[in-house]
């Protein structure tokens, strides 16, 4: 029979079971020092097994072929370990090599026990999830998506999957990838000359889903607590670290919530899964946490984060969010030392200002240091579908704005008025014919209602530490950059 096949992680967490017997384990070699100690890894936890080799009793070619990220499969004996930093190791009984490595490509290889920058393994996608950061960051994030579900099922909401086609516009932003499968070389155009979509594949202009929005509020008009999770995108040509051109976002969405509820949503949301990060991820965040305290030693004093990454997070949760109206915030904006000393890129006047990133980090991370909710916000610089407060100027729209982040959440309490939402179309010119269905909603039964999009990987980058976006999704999709 065959030795019992483990994960390192099932080893090293529940070893007494094992002790003294035989088992199988598989994974890649982190390093293999003085013919003797390998250190293998597999991807289930960053903590590494170490693997005793007696050379005398293997054959030396095999022994010559292991190197740093070959891949093996170990048959051994599970001992008490002699060295100090683990529990367990095992003396091998039989060492197969599954694949070796390109000799050479050896030192083009980005697995070298040596540092690489981030730039570097950004151009190696494939290889980068075999490093102990970005394992510990994937994990992580894979942790979070779980959460994500895990908190909507246990508050009673439904898992709807929204369309990644559409013929909407959700946001009203135009900032959207088409769909077609035109050839574009011959484009059929109508007498006009225009392009004639009624001969395309949906017989429409079709484009990838900016926000599953629309379809999550129509969901929820009969099945009450609703919630979509998905790929989402954006042809918005930022260059940032805060911006994807795909991008995965939660959407709850909620009958009978007004702002308020909307509100406490949010926050007993993001803090549910930041609590289970903190419980289940321990080993990484410990990781993570390490390397950030490492990173803040390298900048200038100024710059440095007054808290460390694990202390970050469990301050989070433990304090309630402040919660500002725009109309305060701008007040603060306007007479701080900042925007009268000039020191804003784009300086506050007036309200009815745009909030750039940052003022939203200045009133996140120098004014309230804490998470901030903004709310009611002028109705000209937000999207169609927010309802009109009584003043007539302003929009039931809430933001959540996260330290070193910014926005983290946009959502609002959404417009079930049929006249005053079929009216805002017209004035903001949202295609009302391609919408017909969600205008439908509001007249069957219409009621308040209110939901937010959470951006995940802006999430991710908060709970690792991480501070490019490009770093927290396994194949990131930016401007001029679809490469793997
Ligand atoms: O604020 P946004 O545009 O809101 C919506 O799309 C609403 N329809 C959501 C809703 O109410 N159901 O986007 C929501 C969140 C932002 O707060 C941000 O975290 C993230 O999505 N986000 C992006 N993340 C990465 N790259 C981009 N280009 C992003 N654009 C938005
Ligand atoms: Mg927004």
């Amino acid at each position: 029979m065959s030795a019992m096949r483990k994960t390192i992680n099932e080893l090293l967490s529940d070893y007494k079971k094992v002790l003294h017997h035989d088992i199988t384990v598989q994974g890649w070699v982190r390093a293999f020092r003085s013919n003797r100690f390998i250190a293998l890894n597999d991807g289930s936890t960053i903590n590494n097994l170490q693997i005793v080799v007696d050379f005398e009793k293997f054959d030396e070619n095999i022994l010559k072929n292991i190197s740093t990220a070959s891949s093996l499969n170990i048959v051994g004996e599970v001992v008490e370990s002699q060295g100090a930093g683990q529990n367990i190791e095992i003396i091998a009984k039989k060492i197969q090599i599954l694949g070796d490595n390109f000799t050479e490509e050896r030192d083009k290889t980005i697995l070298q026990p040596k540092k690489h920058s981030l730039e570097v393994l950004r151009e190696q996608a494939h290889l980068r999830f075999r490093t102990n950061l970005f394992g510990a960051v994937f994990r992580v994030r894979s942790a979070i998506s779980f959460a994500i579900h895990q908190f909507f099922n246990q508050n009673q909401f439904f898992y709807m999957n929204t369309p990644i086609i559409t013929g909407a516009d959700a946001e009203g932003a135009g900032e959207m990838f088409g769909v077609t499968n035109f050839d574009l070389n011959n484009i059929p155009r109508d007498e006009n000359g225009d392009i004639d979509f009624e001969q395309d594949f949906f017989g429409k202009k079709t484009n990838l889903t900016v926000s599953g929005q629309l379809n999550v509020e129509t969901s929820m008009m009969g099945l009450g607590r609703v919630y979509t999770f998905g790929p989402t995108f954006r042809a918005e040509n930022s260059n940032t670290t805060r911006h994807l051109a795909e991008f995965w976002m939660v959407e709850p969405e909620v009958a009978f919530n007004n702002l308020e509820d909307n509100i406490d949503l949010a926050e007993d949301f993001l803090k549910y899964v930041i609590g289970y990060v903190l419980e289940n991820c321990k080993d990484d965040l410990e990781f993570l946490d390490k390397r950030f305290a490492e990173e803040q030693k390298q900048k200038p004093e100024k710059d440095r984060a007054s808290e460390g990454l694990i202390e970050k997070l469990e301050n989070v949760i433990k304090k309630r969010f402040k919660r500002v109206s725009y109309t305060e915030a701008i007040e603060i904006l306007k007479n701080s030392k900042e925007n009268k000393k000039g020191k804003f890129q784009f300086p506050i006047e007036d309200w009815g200002a745009d909030l750039q990133s940052e003022h939203e980090r200045y009133l996140v991370e120098k004014h309230f240091e804490s998470p901030v909710v903004l709310f009611d916000y002028p109705k000209e610089i937000k999207a169609f579908y927010m309802k009109l407060n009584e003043d007539g100027k302003t929009v039931a729209a809430m933001d959540v704005l996260f330290p070193g982040i910014g926005e983290i959440i946009g959502g609002s309490q959404r417009e079930e008025r049929y006249d005053v939402l079929s009216e805002k179309m017209k004035t903001m010119n949202v295609d009302a014919h391609e919408l017909w269905w969600y205008l439908d909603t509001r007249k069957f039964g219409s009621v308040p209602h209110a939901g937010f999009g959470l951006g995940l990987e802006r999430l991710v980058l908060f709970v690792t530490g991480m501070t490019n976006i490009r770093d927290v999704i396994p194949f990131p999709r930016t401007p001029k950059n679809a490469e793997f």
